[in-house]
């Protein structure tokens, strides 16, 4: 039997390259960056899998050039870079990476939250740049506690609930909202009440994203919203950037609708260099690091590989995103090893 073949749009954390080269013959793509669209189109054609990453789009025009491919297999969580009905009408397989991430996902934003409330950052530059001349000021550089505030969960999913977890631990009062409404006794047990989203814009001392980037959640924070925000609250995104209007962003802190904002999520990723919200020292930036613990990503990285080795032995992935595909073609139909 051939072996797969397999093209995986960067280097990523081991075991991942490692577990799929020991049966398959994997082309990697070797710069720091992502592959141009070209050269992502030419190298995925003739490939059975192609492992990707969230800056690849996968869509029509990618899976007609590359008819051969049986398992698209995404290291993320989200996976809205993909177009799944495509992928399904033309029994390709989808992977992701869920359940992996979420703890370092939910350390992360409380890492957005502590610093952007007690201007964390601001304090280190303040240090470098030499402005520490007095060595203890009873008013010096004051934020705002995280300890017992009111912490509003947008998205309930995985890791709005493990946020919740560590909420609990600072003594916040946890309120969210999410399209699917928890049941009383799992309310209780998580220690959440659910709040309608207006309610819970105007109650919480920190707003934190988790919804996925889709139709209905793209700009869902928009200038409305920021507006029915406390003036002293601090906005948190660890989700996508297209869940926030930054524009609108921009604006509610430059006439302080509200105190600050934490975000590792952008409508365009990389930032450009010229964005308005790098200009303001209320607002802790982060480059998409949420789930970058090495053991967060390690495991991304195995899943990944695996998501891809279980299609190609004819198994069901452990993480797959349309069970629908089965109907266009048959796991016996994919499989090569
Ligand atoms: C990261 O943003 C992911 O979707 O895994």
């Amino acid at each position: 039997m051939n072996r797969p073949s397999v093209y995986a749009t960067r280097r990523i954390p081991s075991p991942g390259l490692e577990l799929l080269s020991e049966r398959c013959d994997v082309l990697v793509h070797q710069e720091e960056g992502p592959p141009r669209r070209e050269e992502l189109l030419q190298n995925v054609r003739g490939k059975d899998a192609l492992l990707c990453l969230l800056t690849d789009k996968i869509d029509a025009e990618l899976l007609d050039t590359a008819p051969t491919l049986k398992v698209v297999s995404s290291l993320s969580v989200g996976f809205d870079h993909v177009d799944v009905a495509e992928c399904t009408k033309r029994g390709v397989y989808v992977g992701y990476t869920p359940g992996v991430l979420t703890e370092a996902t939910a350390d992360f934003t409380f890492a957005l939250m502590l610093a952007s409330a007690r201007r964390v950052a601001e304090a280190d530059a303040y240090v470098r740049e030499g402005k520490w001349n007095i060595a203890w000021g009873p008013m010096m550089m004051l934020g705002e506690d995280v300890n017992g505030k009111t912490i509003g969960i947008l998205g309930m999913g995985r890791i709005g609930k493990a946020v919740a977890q560590r909420a609990k631990g600072f003594k916040m009062r946890c309120i969210y909202y999410d399209a699917f409404r928890a049941s009383p006794d799992a309310e209780k047990e998580m220690g959440v009440e659910y709040a309608p989203l207006e309610k819970l814009l105007a109650e919480s001392d920190f707003v934190t994203v988790h919804v996925p980037a889709a139709k209905e959640t793209t700009g869902m924070i928009n200038e409305e919203r920021l507006k029915m925000m406390k003036k002293t609250a601090f906005l948190i995104n660890t989700a996508r950037g297209a869940v926030v209007d930054e524009q609108a962003l921009a604006k509610a802190l430059r006439e302080g609708w509200i105190a600050g904002a934490g975000l590792d999520v952008f409508q365009k990723e990389p930032l450009p260099k010229d964005h308005p919200l790098l200009s303001f020292r209320n607002v802790v930036l982060a480059p998409h690091l949420a789930s970058g613990s090495k053991q967060a990503r390690s495991a991304m990285a195995e899943m990944a590989a695996r998501n891809i080795l279980s299609v190609l032995k004819g198994e069901r992935p452990s993480s797959w995103v349309n069970p629908d595909v089965e109907k266009t073609r048959s796991l016996s139909a994919v499989k090569m090893l």
